[in-house]
């Protein structure tokens, strides 16, 4: 008997099923009729089958219309448009089903709902017939806990729309069949998705791994650090991420987001890491959902304002710097102040710029305040990481509150001589992308220590799923292991929190200096 939770890792090899297999989808909806057009591009024949009647003919009618706009764009000619449309067939009951190699289920998210169609398919489609769901909050091992084979029941998670997004997580139960998750990732492999393997729990991966993207900065707001355009330019602009967090849950719906950190946090025993935002909740209970209700943290009605970030007004840059010690992540910085004609001078120290009469210091999760008293660091100006500093836009800076007005002005206008606006926020544990990509790390880290997933998977999931400029695990190397512990510990220790506790990986990765996003697995037993 196995006793070790199972993780597949994508880097296995599979067949897919092949294009003449059957695939049949319920329900017609958002995202069954998307995941029926990328079957039958695939070149499946795709029964699509809903219980409410005319859904099917909606959802073929949807895909018709985006085919349509595909040929506008001459990104398909018609021919391929008719010929994929002639493949997705509409079924009248599940029954029609009987000869379908692959189910996938799109249905409701109910669990006894999604169990009847199961077990009635159970009934009536051939033992060999993969079953997959699409639930992205169910236990897979609860929706197969009523049939008699659940080996073959499998979570095929797409996300939305799925014509579109390259992500799919396959998600095996406790009683799922290793050959069946490997089947169905070898699939969507092959209808042109990046696949991942992830083990049943709660948010899978990416809606549990990306959780802290959503509280850090709820928690920012709350604590009155910076306001909601002046946090999003800051994760935009420094941290490279597509969308500010705000801007994401205004567009996702507060409703729906506030959902998923309480399904994770409920499914995870309450365990503070996931401690849902009551900033958030009020806006839920206001009926401030998002962009979909006309506000949310944004007011999208006309005649409100635009959203402007904080920028500080320009400040003179300076003639010469001296760095003392190694910047850490932030290395990249020392050569692009000798770009901009700075003069810079390099000595020993604790990892700081002398300019003018700043000591700037990239944040190590304390306090700048705090770190400035314990380290004895005069006028200690604090900024943020960035993603990429020569790319960087703009740039966050907290000072410490000893710190003073012309410390504040030289640190700016150092940032500014390098072509960067710049935000001043208020002096803030790990200020906005820092104590944000470590908690993702950490949260990473978890995911793969609790053998949800391989390391190279999440990273791919988290890319895939959510366009983040890197994978995680990825961004924690280039970081330095090391570094994310202090920052993590230091968190840890401001709050006095069990949500900001470190990852044992993290502690163990750090320990020996190896790479976070290292694909070996972290135990390799061969078969007998
Ligand atoms: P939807 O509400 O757009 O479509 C669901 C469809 O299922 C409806 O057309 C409904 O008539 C049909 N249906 C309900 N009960 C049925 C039954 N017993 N038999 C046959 N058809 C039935 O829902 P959506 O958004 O497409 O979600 C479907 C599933 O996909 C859910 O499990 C959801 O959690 C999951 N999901 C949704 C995503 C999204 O962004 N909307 C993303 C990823 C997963």
């Amino acid at each position: 008997m196995q006793c070790e939770p199972h993780l597949l890792s994508s880097d296995n090899d599979m067949s897919a099923l092949p294009t003449g297999t059957l695939v049949a989808v319920i329900g017609a909806g958002t995202m069954g009729a998307g995941i029926a057009r990328v079957a039958a591009r695939a070149g499946h024949l795709v029964l699509l089958y809903d219980a409410a009647e005319g859904t099917v003919e909606q959802g073929v009618a949807r895909v018709a219309e985006d085919l349509d706009r595909q040929v506008e764009r001459h990104k398909m000619d018609g021919a391929e448009r008719d010929a994929l449309l002639g493949r997705i067939r509409p079924a009248a009951g599940l029954e029609e089903l009987a000869s379908a190699g692959l189910v996938i289920e799109a249905i409701i998210e109910d669990l006894n709902v999604k169990q009847e169609v199961f077990e009635r398919l159970e009934a009536i489609c051939a033992k060999r017939t993969i079953l997959a769901t699409n639930t992205s909050s169910l236990s897979i091992t609860t929706i197969g806990a009523t049939l008699q084979h659940p080996e073959r029941l499998v979570g095929m998670h797409f996300f939305n729309p799925a014509p579109v997004m390259k992500l799919v997580e396959i998600v095996s139960g406790a009683a799922t069949d290793g050959s069946v998750a490997e089947a169905v990732h070898a699939t969507a492999a092959a209808w042109g998705k990046s696949p991942v393997h992830a083990r049943s729990s709660p948010g899978f991966i990416v809606n549990r791994v990306a959780r802290p993207f959503y509280a850090e900065s709820l928690r920012l707001l709350e604590e009155g650090a910076a306001d909601v355009a002046t946090i999003d330019a800051v994760m935009k602009e420094s941290g490279g991420f597509r969308m500010g967090p705000f801007e994401l849950m205004d567009l996702i719906g507060n409703d729906v987001n506030y959902a998923v950190t309480r399904s994770v946090y409920e499914g995870y025993y309450h365990d503070p890491r996931f401690k849902p935002s009551l900033l958030q909740q009020e806006l839920v209970a206001a009926g401030h959902l998002g962009r979909k209700s006309g506000r949310g943290f944004y007011d999208y009605s006309e005649n409100a304002g635009p959203h402007r970030p904080a920028t500080a007004e320009p400040a003179p840059g300076p003639e010469k710097v001296t760095v003392c010690g190694d910047l850490g992540a932030a290395e990249a910085l020392v050569h692009l102040i000798g770009e901009a004609g700075i003069r810079v001078v390099q000595t020993g120290g604790p990892g700081v710029i002398q300019c003018g009469a700043a000591r700037l210091a990239l944040t190590d999760g304390r306090y700048a305040t705090s770190r400035s008293a314990e380290d004895g660091l005069e006028n200690l100006v604090t900024f943020d990481l960035a993603a990429d500093y020569r790319e960087a836009a703009r740039s966050a800076l907290a000072p410490a509150d000893q710190a003073s007005a012309e410390a504040l002005r030289d640190a700016g206008g150092l940032f500014q001589a390098l072509g960067k606006r710049v935000s001043i926020i208020d002096d803030y544990p790990g200020m906005a992308v820092m104590r944000t990509v470590c908690m993702l790390v950490n949260e990473a880290a978890d995911a793969v220590n609790q053998r949800v997933c391989s390391a190279g998977d999440v990273d791919i999931a988290m890319q895939r799923g959510l366009n983040y400029p890197l994978g995680p695990l990825a961004w924690g190397d280039a970081i330095g292991v090391p570094n994310v512990l202090t920052v993590t510990e230091h968190l840890a220790s401001t709050y006095g929190e069990d949500r900001y506790r470190c990852s044992p990986l993290l502690r163990r990765k750090a320990a020996t200096g190896r790479s976070l996003s290292d694909r070996a697995p972290l135990i390799t037993n061969s078969d007998p």
